[in-house]
């Protein structure tokens, strides 16, 4: 590709919703009146959306809702006189390409996982051969008990199912914790990506990092830095998602079914990074790595002092990513992230070159609502052919998803070129 010749964005153009037919399951929580907007939004995208809900999740949101919003009739009942001889809820299942469940309660996850059918969904989702996705949505005492954690691995791992993970934060029963149901972009955005075909990082192994590293002062206190670590566990997701073996190397501590090794300082990263390199196909790094240390750890707390003034003596931490980008093969993709509060794109085409990087994903930190701790950003990718992009506004999930085409499609030229015999 020629040198600064913008690289299509095809995020916007090919629209894996559109045409497609998608069943959206809701059950019986309170994150159901969310349905309506997750339904709202697969319809403006182009797919022809049938809600079917248990009886439960009538409590919450109505069938008139579901049915006027979908511009198809919603359904519930399973034994319901109709015209047709044909089962309706058979000939749908049939012709779906997605089911997506969201919310998923404790109870239809408990359900799915030993293949009950007592109602008109859970009927679908057994006579179906769709894809199956689900958002979880529950109290997080609910969502931690080994009971739903077993259902939950059953469903991923013998079944294949994909979830969409619950986010942190307070629940409608004014409790904190994992459960909350994810936001209705990130929703439809995983819906989206899961239509497209799937598999295209199958067979490689992707390291991705995640989170802000937290340099000791004593024992009470540390530096750290605003990084929520959404970024990367999106990107590890979505890597996982299309087959990738993914290692998430993070200072976040998520539950996924793939390898998490969580760490807590720069140096910790250094080491755990480095020993995964060997072998992968790609390293993601979008941890913030603190550049600076203190000199010194304190094994007693800091006392304050009776001078006004205190110095903490500072040592720079080893940059991981500038020194895996020397020793890296030709075979091996890098893709480094740069937070920048001014001059972007300099300092992010800076970056490129001098950490010897393929591609490097610029955020402007200044721009208020999106990036740090947010469910959303807005990127320039620029990468090391010269060619660059600006990814607008839209969710982590979805950044992630286009940087794994990116990752793809270098991993394909790579295949149809194998490197000459001399
Ligand atoms: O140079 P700067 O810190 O802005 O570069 C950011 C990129 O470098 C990120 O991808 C970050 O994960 C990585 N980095 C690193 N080691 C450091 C500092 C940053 O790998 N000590």
């Amino acid at each position: 590709m020629p040198r600064n010749k913008k690289r299509e964005n095809n995020f916007a153009e090919v629209n894996p919703l559109h045409g497609k037919t998608i069943i959206l399951g809701v059950t019986g929580g309170i994150a159901a009146y969310k349905a309506c907007d997750i339904a709202s939004m697969l319809r403006r995208a182009g797919a022809d959306v049938h809600a079917v809900l248990t009886p439960n999740a009538r409590e919450f949101v109505t069938q008139l809702s579901l049915t006027t919003i979908t511009r198809n009739p919603s359904h519930c009942e399973q034994f319901q006189a109709q015209a047709d001889w044909r089962p309706e809820h058979i000939e749908l299942a049939k012709k779906a390409d997605l089911i997506l469940v969201a919310p998923a309660t404790a109870d239809i996850i408990a359900k799915m996982a030993a293949g009950m059918c007592d109602d008109l969904l859970t009927t679908m989702i057994l006579a179906s051969s769709a894809k199956i996705m689900l958002a979880p949505a529950m109290n997080p005492k609910m969502l931690d008990h080994p009971a739903t954690q077993n259902n939950l691995a059953t469903l991923q791992n013998h079944y294949r199912y994909d979830l969409i993970a619950a986010d942190y934060g307070e629940l409608a029963c004014g409790d904190f914790g994992t459960g909350k149901m994810a936001s209705v972009e990130t929703i439809v955005a995983a819906a989206a990506a899961c239509l497209l075909e799937h598999r295209t990082l199958a067979g490689r192994r992707v390291i991705v990092t995640a989170g802000g590293t937290r340099e000791p002062i004593d024992p009470v206190r540390f530096i750290g830095n605003r990084s929520s670590g959404k970024m990367g566990i999106a990107m590890a997701d979505a890597a996982y998602a299309r087959g990738a073996e993914v290692t998430l190397v993070s200072t976040v501590e998520v539950d996924r079914a793939y390898s998490v090794l969580l760490v807590e300082t720069a140096l910790e990263m250094q080491e755990t990074v480095e020993a995964e390199f060997d072998g992968c196909d790609a390293l993601v790094m979008t941890a913030a790595v603190a550049d600076f240390r203190p000199l010194g750890f304190s094994n007693q707390k800091i006392k304050k002092s009776v001078k006004e003034d205190f110095s903490l003596e500072l040592t720079k931490n080893p940059d991981i990513l500038d020194l895996l980008g020397r020793v890296k093969t030709d075979e091996q993709f890098i893709i480094g992230f740069a937070a920048e509060s001014e001059e972007l794109l300099s300092n992010a085409s800076q970056k490129l070159k001098r950490k010897n990087l393929d591609v490097i994903v610029g955020n402007d930190i200044t721009v208020p609502d999106i990036g740090f701790g947010s469910d959303d950003n807005a990127v320039i990718i620029l990468s090391a052919d010269g060619s660059r992009e600006n990814l607008p506004r839209m969710p982590k999930r979805a950044i992630a998803e286009h940087l794994c085409d990116i990752i793809a499609a270098r991993f394909s030229t790579a295949e149809k070129e194998p490197a000459s015999a001399d």
